[in-house]
């Protein structure tokens, strides 16, 4: 039987700066669900990538001197090492400037244009270059003489010859395709603010540019390049091996998840499914627009000098510290205050305290009162069996059914309910104290214990890859018994366990 087929993408990335944490996060949460999907029986492909074209980079480029494309290898390349810093599972990378991209892009604009969906016009109006985005009239403030948008960031006025496309015609099938597929904006709050907008109406949109160069040239008029936000989107298609319908990656689309900042939910949410439909491809399947972080109570700026670099992060409270407290801190959707300190809580309080600490006490004892390999799993109590019944068999549904969602935050709360569970447990059953009284139910509650651990570090393996590796291979889990189907496979008795090494650092200073 075929495996079913996930395709789940993130932003591609401005190469005008380094990255920060919002790249980081946008990310992370694409990669944990990419993994999950993967370990739950999914062949999975997980795109992310570099936005290279545009005014804003072409602008960066001459600002630090140099040529686009030798600034754009260069920064796309701080975006590539972060993905491997931060153990990102992406299947593939793409860069706008690669050719495969220019042909997709060339390829949709030709079908637009021979369905007659554009036309040729002017432009005049206000663009803010930060955010490559038109804006009217009426969605600007004006201080000191300058106009700004409502993300602060300042337009100018442009005026120049343009491609339209008709966006306006495609105002009622979005809002039906909206009601029909009440799943397609998540969460729901955003959904709405997207229905007003387009209900609001829609115009025609700008599509090419002819004030600069770096860009898509448009099909057979090359004094125009095409509108950045047009070719960014169509990344999702070209990586899928569009416009080759043959193509083994073709079978991926329509994507399942669009993971993106709700700052940029308006572009996906819109003209990515009219850009689409009009070309006669089938639209995602869902978007989800995450919120934004501030640090320790302040809007992340490059000016204001709180950027939060992602590596200086990993550096120091390692990474899956790192990659749990970003999913764990703030339910998915909601925008949320970085705190170190509430950072270094959670380190040392659920990670070493909670989990770290149980995995090390189950795993001595083993070591020392049961010879270092596993205990049988019979006979178990009553009791023991209602234990697992309610707080760890349930975990896998529960966990996918809250993933399906996005819940990042909902899902690791179980699995940590589990983890506080096992250590009431732990303290309720005193296997340390059964050594010399009762060796038979130790074995059965360290056993007990085992099966917990083994469940949870399961299930947690897309969130911190690394450390739960690490304790399934002190829990002498075999790899090919680590996906969710064999979950329900119990290990033989006997098993030899390796001695135990703590899974955590605490940190002993907050800053
Ligand atoms: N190039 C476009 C996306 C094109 S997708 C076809 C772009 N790039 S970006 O580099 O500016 O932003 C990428 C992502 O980072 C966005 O999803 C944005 O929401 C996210 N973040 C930027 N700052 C952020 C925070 N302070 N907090 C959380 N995420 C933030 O937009």
């Amino acid at each position: 039987m075929s495996k079913p087929r996930t395709y789940l993408t993130t932003p591609i990335y401005y190469v005008n700066d380094r990255p920060h944490i919002g790249h980081a996060y946008t990310s992370l949460a694409a990669d944990v669900l990419a993994r999950w999907k993967r370990l739950d029986g999914h062949e999975v492909f997980f795109l992310t990538g570099t936005d290279e074209h545009g005014q804003k980079v072409e602008k960066a480029a001459r600002e630090a001197g140099l040529e686009p494309q030798v600034f754009t290898d260069q920064v796309s390349e701080h975006f590539r090492d972060l993905a491997r810093r931060m153990e990102f599972s992406n299947d593939d990378f793409i860069r706008t400037t690669e050719p495969r991209h220019r042909r997709a892009c060339q390829a949709l604009w030709t079908e637009l244009a021979r369905r007659g969906e554009i036309y040729l016009g002017h432009y005049e109006g206000w663009y803010a270059v930060r955010d490559e985005a038109f804006y009217g009239p009426e969605e600007l403030t004006e201080r000191d003489g300058a106009r700004y948008a409502p993300s602060g960031a300042p337009v100018e006025w442009v005026r120049e010859p343009s491609y339209f496309f008709r966006l306006s015609k495609w105002r009622d099938w979005l809002l039906r395709h909206y009601e029909e597929n009440p799943d397609f904006i998540a969460p729901a709050s955003r959904r709405n603010e997207v229905i007003s907008f387009v209900r609001a109406g829609l115009q025609d949109l700008s599509i090419s540019r002819t004030s600069f160069r770096w860009g898509v040239p448009v099909p057979d008029d090359p004094d125009h390049v095409m509108y950045v936000w047009l070719d960014a989107l169509t990344n999702y298609i070209t990586a899928a091996g569009y416009p080759d319908m043959d193509h083994p990656r073709w079978g991926f689309w329509p994507a399942d998840v669009h993971f993106v900042g709700k700052d940029i939910l308006r572009f996906h949410a819109i003209y990515w499914p009219a850009f689409l439909k009009a070309a006669g491809i089938e639209p995602p399947r869902r978007i989800f627009a995450h919120g934004w972080w501030t640090n320790e109570g302040q809007k992340i700026s490059k000016s204001l000098g709180n950027v939060i670099d992602p590596l200086a992060l990993i550096e120091q409270y390692g990474l899956d510290p790192v990659r749990y407290f970003l999913l764990r801190e703030v339910p998915f959707g909601q925008d949320g205050d970085f705190q170190r300190r509430a950072l270094v809580g959670r380190l040392n309080g659920e990670l070493a305290d909670g989990l770290g600490n149980l995995a090390q006490r189950t795993l001595s004892l083993i070591q020392r009162n049961c010879g270092g390999r596993l205990p049988e799993a019979e006979p178990r109590s009553e009791a023991d069996r209602a234990f697992l019944a309610r707080h760890v068999e349930p975990l896998p549904e529960q966990v996918r059914l809250l993933l399906d969602e996005q819940k990042f935050d909902a899902a690791l709360s179980v699995l940590f309910s589990a983890v506080r569970e096992g250590n009431a447990y732990i303290t309720r059953e005193q296997p340390w104290a059964l050594r010399r009284s009762d060796p038979a139910r130790m074995a059965c509650v360290l056993r007990v214990l085992h099966d917990l651990l083994r469940g949870v570090a399961t299930l947690l393996q897309p969130f911190m890859p690394g450390s739960m590796g690490r304790l399934l291979d002190q829990l002498g889990v075999p790899q090919e018994m680590r996906d969710i189907a064999r979950l329900g496979a119990p290990l033989p008795p006997g098993t030899p366990l390796p001695p135990p090494s703590p899974l955590f650092r605490k940190i002993d200073e907050i800053p």
